[in-house]
């Protein structure tokens, strides 16, 4: 017993004499780390004669405790020290403002896509997602762009494979046929995400941006629907009722495919956002084609919809006025900062 209590005396006094961490550090390992001397005692107790174990456990495991406890309070007492230290040192200056905070923001094409999901799933929308990388299938056979469609010249394909069956979708429409396969009509959803073109870059042409899908799917779905949607989208964007009109515009997975122009929120005569036309192109759309419907399994001669392809990076550069569309990815601080 006394050999144990002089121990716990000795490591003890080294413990309040330490003069840094280290030297807390280097009693730590002497005693209680594995190998340790108060390691080692505890180790040893199993191999005592039965009558002996309860008691020399019981100190063994005091006497880890004080220690324990004896480093710890040394090493408040040092940390205590060093503050004091720093306080009272030379050039310490009590009345300098703190560090600020560094905070992060969301980005803004984060902010705008929140929006627009608070905005549909209000009006019993679900928001869905798609793979970005995307069989060929889905991001042209079935929205009726066969091989060979001139229509596959519009989107220049990023492709993942020599036999070109697998690509970085070019836009999110695919994401449509993944839901008619995966839902049972009717349903209305929208999908924001990231698509990727094989372009050369410039102010207004960037490999990767973002578009906001629609699709609604429904009995006796009509193009009034799809322009009652979209007013109400472009309310929701803008907060207040946006004059629209549609032109034909094709598109081979909606039949009619149309183009909606919003009249320009930024002017009443012409402005260099629309090119002193009044009007800015906004929003493909159309009626879903029958022949997408079929591709995802859904009866055409039972159910209609609608479907629409926002550009949500060009509603971003347009709401914030943005010059070049490459600074959205570019991750440059001084640019994101701003939002
Ligand atoms: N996917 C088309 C594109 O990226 C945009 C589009 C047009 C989507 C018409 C639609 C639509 O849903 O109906 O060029």
């Amino acid at each position: 017993m006394t050999d144990y209590d002089q121990l716990l005396s000795q490591a003890l006094a080294r413990a309040r004499a330490a003069a840094d961490e280290e030297g807390l550090r280097a009693l730590d390992r002497e005693f209680l780390q594995k190998g340790g001397v108060v390691a080692n005692l505890l180790a040893s107790i199993p191999g005592l004669p039965p009558e002996q174990r309860k008691q020399a456990g019981q100190r063994a495991n005091q006497i880890k405790q004080a220690l324990e406890a004896g480093i710890a309070a040394r090493k408040g007492e040092l940390e205590a020290a060093a503050l004091e230290g720093e306080r009272s040192g030379a050039g310490f200056d009590p009345t300098l403002p703190a560090r600020p905070l560094e905070r992060g923001g969301l980005h803004p094409i984060t902010q705008v896509t929140r929006e627009l999901e608070d905005l549909f799933t209000s009006m019993g929308w679900m928001v869905l997602d798609g793979p970005e990388v995307e069989l060929d299938w889905y991001n042209f056979e079935a929205l009726n762009i066969p091989k060979d469609h001139p229509a596959r010249d519009m989107q220049d394909t990023f492709f993942c494979d020599r036999e070109g069956k697998l690509v970085m979708r070019t836009h999110t429409s695919p994401v449509q046929v993944h839901a008619m396969e995966r839902l049972k009509p009717p349903f209305r959803a929208i999908v924001p995400g990231k698509v990727f073109r094989n372009e050369t870059t410039d102010a207004s042409h960037e490999h990767t941006f973002h578009q906001m899908e629609g699709l609604c799917v429904g009995k006796d779905i009509s193009v009034g629907h799809l322009i009652g949607a979209m007013r109400t989208l472009l309310r929701g964007i803008f907060g207040r009722e946006i004059e629209v009109r549609l032109r034909p515009g094709y598109f081979p997975f909606v039949e009619p495919g149309f183009e909606l122009d919003a009249r320009c929120p930024f002017c009443k005569s012409g402005c260099s956002v629309c090119k002193q036309s009044t009007w800015i192109e906004l929003l493909p759309c159309g009626m879903v084609h029958p022949n997408v419907l079929k591709a995802g399994g859904i009866d055409p001669e039972q159910w209609t919809g609608f479907a629409f392809g926002l550009g949500l990076s060009r509603l971003v550069m347009l709401r914030y006025g943005i010059d070049d569309v490459r600074l959205l990815l570019s991750g440059d601080q001084r640019f994101l900062e701003q939002f």
